[in-house]
């Protein structure tokens, strides 16, 4: 019987069939690339899954690694084949980049599945382009080693430093109350963008690089170095080499996202001080994987984790302070003693043994666990009639005296109204108010916006006021802060009672008992609901039309019903 490390390869097939004229076809016109025959004889062929775009500025530089990772491949005896993949930028695409993001995956998906691989790499970078590769690289579940394009080095204006996006938060105030100009604004948008890479706060983009990480998939490390560091091609370049040993192992997917992955990524995000999107691409991967994991575990596994990491939003620092201090290797030795140590990663070891050797060179940057920034991180999963299925607030991102706060509505039906009456001086509100967003989810937006996080209204903003209570059925921008409650599920846009909330209407936010109430009763909800008729369809046509149709709730991980799960590297057909 074969042992599984001598496991006979998959590219086999399409370059070593049993009829000539299958053979002759798939090796032939790859030969138009001076391939010489041996890169056909037993050598594990290896998919470099690249999200390489000039539209996705983030992901710029990545076209460069990719020649790294090839050398790595070539030097442990695979042989590497580039190919591009639906690339999403956060900054440009519209409605949202998030509507992309299962459009990617099922790109992703079907290359990995289509073609001759024995193994795979993801180059990754901007929020999105990290859950949809490896959503579907799951799906078809071969080896797979990811490699983080990594953050800009820390964003400076005026000796300040100046964090990619979570400055953006700032501008409408600082245009209002601080004098900021024109002129600040164009130097300050150099300023905070000054190298090839991510945001460098702990947005979205570097948190899906600490949940790579933290589950497994890269080498120890890699999340927090800059994209322009020489360490992230060295990275790279080992990063190839190591994926021709994982398929020689068979180390697939599946053996190391396992539950106490999972469990161990819910925690170190925490730790981390991560954004609430991690919650909704974390599950989108375990579904695909067959991972069971419900929204409720991401508060019982992670609210009561410390925060560990000092960085913007919630804190001070950014992702290259990150790096010198020692990055994720020193967060996850602060936290063995909540881990699963045992887990198995992609260089073979586990987790614990991987990074128990981590220092810290900067305590402001990276508390240990004994004298964390904050006792208590994660994130808070609430539940009420408002919310049946859940909605999600970060509190270390969040005003401690509004945690528990009973407010009336003021309600707007979509981002358009949002957008044009907000700084209405008539319109009735002050800082007692809950802003309530209705039409920003999956089926609403469509594709569910970073529009959660809504900007205060101009004349509170010249009262001083800072934070309000907002609640949407969207998402927030990792690097944005405030008391904000998001992806609440149902969506108003589906009959969620969201969608039935009215200007004037009490709202009862409790973020210590989880609860989330709107207070009017039985008899008026059900006249409300007898009343509402569900929002006209933004498309009746292409990718918009069926995404409206077949997308999951947030607390689903807003995947498409019908790719939950694998369909596996077997497939059945040739064209020839
Ligand atoms: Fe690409 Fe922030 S815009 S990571």
């Amino acid at each position: 019987m074969k042992k599984e490390s001598e496991k006979e390869l998959r590219s086999k097939d399409w370059f070593d069939p049993s009829d000539a004229k299958s053979g002759f076809v798939h090796r032939s016109w790859l030969r138009n690339q001076g391939c010489p025959d041996d890169y056909f004889r037993g050598r594990p062929v290896i998919g470099i899954c690249n999200t390489w775009s000039e539209l996705t500025p983030c992901n710029g530089h990545l076209r460069e690694f990719a020649e790294f990772v090839k050398k790595g491949v070539l030097e442990a005896g695979g042989v590497p084949f580039e190919f591009p993949v639906t690339s999403m930028g956060e900054t440009l695409m519209r409605p949202t980049a998030m509507l992309f993001r299962n459009l990617a995956s099922m790109d992703t998906e079907e290359c990995i599945r289509a073609n001759p691989l024995d193994g795979v790499v993801l180059l990754t970078g901007c929020d999105k382009t990290t859950p949809s590769t490896v959503m579907g690289a799951c799906s078809v579940d071969l080896p797979t080693i990811v490699v983080p394009g990594g953050p800009m080095l820390n964003g400076k204006y005026k000796g300040e430093r100046i964090g990619s996006g979570t400055f953006i938060w700032k501008l409408k105030d600082k245009i209002k109350n601080e004098g900021f100009t024109h002129e600040d604004q164009i130097e300050a948008e150099i300023c905070s963008s000054r190298s090839a890479g991510h945001c460098m706060t702990m947005g979205t983009a570097s948190t899906m690089a600490c949940m790579v990480e933290s589950l497994g998939l890269t080498l120890p490390g890699a999340a927090a170095i800059p994209a322009v560091d020489s360490r992230k091609k060295a990275l790279a370049q080992l990063s190839g080499r190591r994926i021709v040993e994982m398929v020689k192992e068979d180390l697939k997917l599946s053996k190391i996202l396992t539950r106490e992955a999972f469990e161990n990524a819910i925690k170190l995000n925490a730790a981390v001080g991560g954004s609430t999107n991690f919650i909704i691409h974390l599950q989108a991967i375990a579904g695909r994987i067959g991972v069971d994991l419900n929204l409720k575990e991401f508060d019982t596994l992670g609210s009561k984790i410390p925060l560990l990491v000092n960085l913007m939003p919630s804190g001070e620092f950014l992702m290259e302070d990150f790096f010198d201090a020692g990055g994720l290797p020193v967060v996850i030795n602060e936290m063995k003693n909540h881990l699963h140590n045992d887990a198995i990663t992609a260089n073979g070891k586990p987790i614990g043994e991987n990074n128990k050797k981590a220092e810290c060179y900067n305590p402001e940057v990276i508390a240990s666990i004994d004298k964390p920034f904050l006792e208590e991180a994660g994130i808070a999963v609430l539940y009420g009639n408002l919310c049946e299925n859940g909605a999600v607030i970060k509190p270390s991102a969040a005003s401690t005296e509004l945690m528990t706060h009973r407010g009336k509505a003021v309600v707007f039906e979509n981002i358009e109204e949002f957008n044009n009456t907000v700084d209405d001086p008539d319109l009735d509100v002050d800082e007692n108010s809950i802003l309530v967003l209705k039409g920003v989810g999956p089926v609403g937006y469509p594709g569910m916006a970073e529009v959660g996080n809504m900007e205060l209204p101009e004349k509170l903003l010249k009262k001083g006021i800072k934070d309000m209570v907002r609640i949407s059925d969207g998402r927030m921008s990792g690097t944005a802060f405030g008391t904000v409650i998001l992806h609440v599920s149902p969506e108003s846009s589906i009959g969620g009672l969201l969608g039935l909330v009215k200007s004037g209407d009490s709202i009862v936010l409790d973020v210590p008992n989880r609860k989330l109430h709107l207070e009017i009763d039985d008899v008026e909800i059900e006249k409300r609901k007898a009343a509402w008729t569900p929002p006209i369809p933004h498309s009746d046509r292409g990718y918009t039309s069926l995404y409206t149709k077949v997308v999951q709730q947030a607390h689903l991980g807003a995947d498409f019903d019908f790719l939950v799960g694998k369909s596996g590297d077997k497939v059945k057909r040739d064209a020839h």
